[in-house]
């Protein structure tokens, strides 16, 4: 049984609160070792409250921020399946975030391959800080389970034709998350408490599940998701 850092909350909506106040501590904690901090974001629907608390410290040091993204689908960065997108609306424009302070993956070039070459060249030699959601099926970031970019040991950033729709997509590949300072996890609900399982309790298998790529990261867990864990495991889970 692996024992990665889990807060495990009553509910859904104590995310944001609990996510954004650890995401800021660790933020300001590697601006004031470093005096700079970049930070990846997460793709899809749970992070967004996360950000939107976040966007809302005003003693956070903004002006310290490089932003980065783990994943873009391959859409227009105005369409509404874009992860920047999303980002944009909930953190990047209320934060005030300059436009120099944010490298957005270019998921809308028809050079797919280009895009995540250039994309690569511009991510740090380790990411700082790296946000994460989860897939019912265990993939985070575009990994997707089985899919040969999980053994990439080269390009840090590669086209990916997933099972997630919209199923083009750039994502970052396993090195820069293992490179990564710190991971932090998101996994709220029902539908992932069989796989939250697999994740803590089976053998590490990257292939099977790429999420495990993050087993040794801050995991924020509901109650719901949580479900499938033994006690022991659910006891010693911080808040
Ligand atoms: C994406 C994300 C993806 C997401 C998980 C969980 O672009 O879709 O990078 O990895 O984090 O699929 O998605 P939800 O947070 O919407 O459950």
């Amino acid at each position: 049984m692996h024992r990665p850092q889990l807060v495990l909350l009553e509910s859904p909506e104590q995310l944001p609160e609990a996510a954004s106040q650890r995401l800021a501590a660790a933020i300001t904690e590697v601006v004031h070792r470093k005096g700079s901090c970049s930070l990846m974001l997460a793709g899809g629907n749970t992070p967004r409250g996360v950000y939107a608390a976040l966007a809302r410290m005003e003693q956070l040091p903004w002006g310290a921020l490089r932003v980065y993204f783990g994943d873009e689908r391959c859409v227009p960065p105005d369409h509404e399946d874009s992860n920047y997108l999303m980002a944009r609306q909930s953190l990047l424009e209320p934060a005030g975030l300059a436009p120099e302070q944010v490298f957005r993956m270019r998921g809308e070039d028809e050079d797919r391959d280009a895009a995540a070459a250039d994309y690569a060249a511009q991510l740090p030699e380790s990411v700082d800080i790296v946000l994460l959601g989860m897939g019912p099926d265990g993939h985070t970031a575009s990994l997707f389970p089985g899919d040969e970019v999980l053994g990439e040991a080269q390009r840090l950033v590669a086209p990916v034709y997933g099972t997630k729709p919209p199923p083009w997509r750039l994502t970052v590949t396993p090195p820069v998350l293992q490179r990564a300072g710190l991971c932090m996890v998101f996994a709220l609900g029902a539908s992932k408490a069989d796989k939250i399982k697999e994740v803590f309790l089976e053998p590490v298998d990257i292939q099977a599940r790429p999420i495990q790529l993050a087993l040794d990261g801050l995991w924020f867990v509901d109650e719901a998701a949580a479900a499938q864990l033994p006690a022991s495991l659910q006891a010693q889970a911080g808040a």
